[in-house]
């Protein structure tokens, strides 16, 4: 077991790392009022029941997997599940799932009578090593993601990477994605074990713990994602696009990697191609440039004054640097050339 603590004064929260850590849950969390615990139907039913079984006073909903669900209509239906069962202010909501499902909880326990104590359980790579830390929740409107939401820590994060066992090879590779997008942009000596592992996942643990200590580094520096916590959207300017224009044959974390090839510099990138090709991850962009391009013209943050990219041109060294369009539209056009 292993317990990280995000240092942010009164909204301070303990993030545990432990095997068998559900089973848990009972004593590593307040469980002892009226809980909401959500979870999505690609999670496998065992690990809710788990959590279930720690609680009192249990209202247990399944959601649809998938970002259709992350809507304020799936929020208003949590709202009401609280409302007409008597849910207080010393009540709680908890989230067993991936990112969605804690995007979701999250912004619904944000928002219940202006904020009531929420914990995130995360079950697949992905949300364990990044969305789960941090406080980011929010839903979709519209078809623009994550557009509707608020900085709300979770009050703790219980990750048990025995869930693991059941995640698909697929979504495994894209959580590995992310990991080594934190190595390349903070932590060279990381990069480098990742990338010389025979198997990356051996020390899975150890990598976890690893990354989720820079993670809460950089939230502590940065909560409210103003500067160096930019720094996390590495390889997510091109990879939003590609995520966009693949219309959902793409994971989030093999877009991401595709994003970070033409950011990094000729020695990083030949690593990291290496690195995608060994997790069976896409490091190649099949489909239409223009449409990614056109995805990444309608990118929030894009403006004709440029936008704050990130870079790596040496392992560990991630930085921010301002670029216009027509750089990132050249280096999207140069990039994932076989
Ligand atoms: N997932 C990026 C962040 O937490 O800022």
């Amino acid at each position: 077991m292993n317990t990280l603590t995000v240092d942010l004064g009164d909204r301070s929260y303990p993030i545990t790392i432990e095997r068998g850590g559900l089973r848990r849950a009972g004593t590593l969390l307040n469980l002892r009022r009226r809980v909401l615990l959500v979870t999505d139907s690609g999670v496998p039913p065992v690990y809710s029941e788990t959590v279930a079984a720690a609680c009192d006073n249990v209202f247990r909903t399944v959601i649809p997997q998938g970002e259709a669900t992350k809507s304020l209509a799936s929020a208003q239906g949590l709202w009401e599940l609280m409302l007409d069962n008597g849910f207080s202010r010393g009540d709680c909501v908890v989230a067993v799932g991936g990112g969605m499902c804690g995007d979701l909880a999250g912004f619904a326990a944000a928002c219940y009578m202006r904020g009531i104590a929420f914990y995130n359980i995360p079950t697949t790579l992905l949300s364990q090593v990044d969305s789960s830390i941090g406080g980011k929740t929010a839903v979709d409107l519209n078809g623009v993601k994550n557009i509707i939401g608020t900085f709300y820590q979770p009050h703790a994060v219980l990750i048990d990477p025995d869930v693991l066992e059941t995640l698909p090879c697929r979504l495994r590779a894209e959580g590995m994605i992310e990991a080594v997008k934190m190595a390349l942009v903070f932590d060279a000596e990381l990069f480098d074990r990742l990338t010389e592992a025979q198997d990356p996942y051996a020390d899975l643990d150890d990598v976890l713990s690893r990354v989720l200590a820079l993670k809460q580094t950089v939230v502590e520096q940065d909560e409210r994602d103003t500067g160096r916590r930019n720094l996390l959207n590495f390889g997510h300017t091109l990879g939003h696009g590609v995520e966009s224009a693949s219309r959902g044959a793409l994971y989030h974390g093999e877009c991401v990697g595709l994003g970070m090839l033409p950011m990094c510099s000729p020695s990083v990138r030949e690593r990291l191609l290496r690195f995608l090709e060994r997790l069976g991850a896409p490091v190649i962009w099949r489909g239409d440039t223009a449409a990614v391009w056109q995805a990444v013209l309608h990118d929030k943050k894009l403006s004709e004054s440029g936008i704050n990219a990130v870079f790596v041109d040496e392992p560990g060294r991630g930085y921010l640097r301002r670029i216009q369009p027509e750089e990132l539209r050249s280096r999207l056009e140069g990039a994932w050339k076989s």
